[in-house]
């Protein structure tokens, strides 16, 4: 007997659609023997044929026509790896509705439609993987759907962008300069097209998004929460971080803060050098969680770069493969019929959906959270003014664990304060009430310190 095909439309040939075709390509024996299906690709869409005309692919259609592929009956799986909300919104309806399977490496849809997604596929028998959209190659969705369903998942700290994390491992390791290290980053194809997304701490965000809905079953956009990037992180902060034993990453962070609700945000944040994070270095990314049942955990590999997000691709690919004993037609009626194992079945549900799963949630806003902060302040050289300092912050209840004067900066001591922990909202009143000082030239960095639910 012939082994069946699964046909397979390619959204895009950039970094990632390029690392999915070349895994295709080199491991397909491997692959039709792990799933006793041959997985090829038919079609692949991109926006200007002419740039692409190097390309040698035998049997396989470049297209820069959505319906080469969208209405392509044969094509089973629609893999989406462009980037950007739109048209990759439309082109992901069209497949889901036509009962096309999806997969897609993109963050930003992902996050401001899964909801829909979810809906549409279930409405369709079908699915949309998204492996690829947080952590590169690291098969975190599924760890947390499956490997972890065990868990209610209290809390979870995740370094989730490669680019920002590369771009701080190489300031403080060769002092690279900030433009220089993004620049290095988009060579090597981590960073997104418009860079400013990663650096921003947006990205971030959309995949703490996606992981909100994963981890924690709930339903929640960037909008409802904080979130800040890397852009005021200095060589010095990180040199001074590390000789107070910390290490800075701009951290995803997501737990449940008891009655109160979930805290979510993402920010620049010192983690002790002990915890296995702040051994993060480059693209890797890594999420550390606290499951009830399995207590604390880590996963770490590749977050950016062609080839481990086209790792995580493939992946889906073939966790569909596995599932498409199920195949799902339109008669001229309009009316759909799913086949599972060649014998038609009203009843195929595909419990890895999350549509039914995900609720609403209580948010509570940053301002009513707690950490620790790390300030970084020039003083004029003057008596009491290290008095005054102190001062100001006690009267919003600051109280100070650390406090060192470095080095003159002109005509002002720096000051390095560490401090205990403190609602966001104090901190802010006494920092405001800081900057009004006479004797305050400036302050120069604030990071939250420490990882304050574990
Ligand atoms: P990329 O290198 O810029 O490639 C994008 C590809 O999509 C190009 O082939 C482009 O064709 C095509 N394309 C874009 N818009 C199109 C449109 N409107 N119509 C037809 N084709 C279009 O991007 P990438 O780095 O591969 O990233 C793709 C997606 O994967 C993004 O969502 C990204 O966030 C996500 N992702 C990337 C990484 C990574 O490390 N790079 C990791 C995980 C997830 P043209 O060249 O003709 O414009
Ligand atoms: N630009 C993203 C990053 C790609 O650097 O993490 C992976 O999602």
């Amino acid at each position: 007997m012939s082994m069946p095909t699964i046909q397979i439309g390619l959204l895009g040939l950039g970094n990632v659609g390029t690392g999915v075709l070349n895994i295709l390509t080199h491991h397909a024996d491997m692959l039709s023997q792990r799933t006793g299906k041959k997985l090829k690709v038919k079609s692949i869409l991109v926006r200007d044929l002419a740039k692409y005309h190097h390309y040698k692919m035998p049997g396989v259609k470049l297209t820069s026509k959505p319906e080469d592929i969208l209405e392509d009956p044969d094509i089973q799986i629609v893999v989406e790896a462009m980037g950007g909300e739109n048209p990759a919104y439309g082109f992901i309806k069209q497949a889901l509705t036509s009962g096309k399977f999806v997969v897609t490496a993109n963050k930003e849809v992902v996050s401001k439609h899964k909801k829909e997604f979810f809906e549409l596929a279930k409405q369709h028998k079908v699915d949309i993987y998204f492996e690829a959209s947080v952590g590169g190659g690291i098969p975190l969705i599924r760890s947390l759907k499956v490997g972890y369903a065990a868990n209610q998942i209290q809390s979870l700290y995740g370094i989730l962008n490669g680019t920002t994390n590369y771009i701080l491992t190489q300031i403080g390791d060769q002092g690279m300069e900030f433009d220089a290290a993004i620049k290095a980053a988009q060579k090597l194809g981590f960073a997104e097209a418009d860079p400013t997304m990663d650096v921003s701490g947006l990205d971030t965000a959309y995949k703490l998004s996606i992981l909100a809905a994963v981890a924690f079953k709930v339903d929640v956009q960037v909008s409802d929460f904080h979130y800040e990037g890397i852009e005021s992180v200095t060589l010095k902060d990180i040199q001074l971080a590390k000789e107070l034993g910390y290490a800075i990453k701009l951290l995803a962070i997501g737990y449940r803060m008891g009655s109160a609700g979930m805290v979510f945000r993402v920010h620049p944040t010192m983690i002790p050098l002990d915890q296995p994070l702040a051994a993060v270095r480059n693209e890797v990314n890594a999420v550390f969680f606290v499951g009830d049942s399995v207590g604390e955990s880590m996963l770490s590999g590749k977050g950016a770069g062609g080839s481990p997000t086209g790792s995580a691709i493939v992946s889906d690919i073939v966790d569909i493969a596995f599932d498409t004993r199920v195949r799902v037609s339109q008669d001229g009626n309009g009316h759909r019929h799913v086949v599972l194992d060649g014998v038609e079945s009203p009843h195929y549900e595909n419990k890895r959906n999350l549509e039914d799963a995900l609720s609403k949630v209580n948010l509570v806003n940053i301002e009513d959270t707690y950490s620790q902060f790390y300030l970084r302040v020039l003083v004029t050289d003057t008596t009491g003014a290290l008095a005054k300092l102190a001062s100001v912050l006690g009267d919003q209840e600051v109280s100070i664990s650390k406090m060192i004067q470095r080095d003159m900066v002109g005509n002002c001591a720096e000051v390095v304060i560490v401090t205990h922990k403190i609602k966001e909202s104090y901190m802010q009143q006494a920092l405001s009430n800081v900057k009004a000082l006479s004797c305050v030239k400036k302050v120069e960095s604030v990071i939250r310190v420490g990882l304050e639910e574990v």
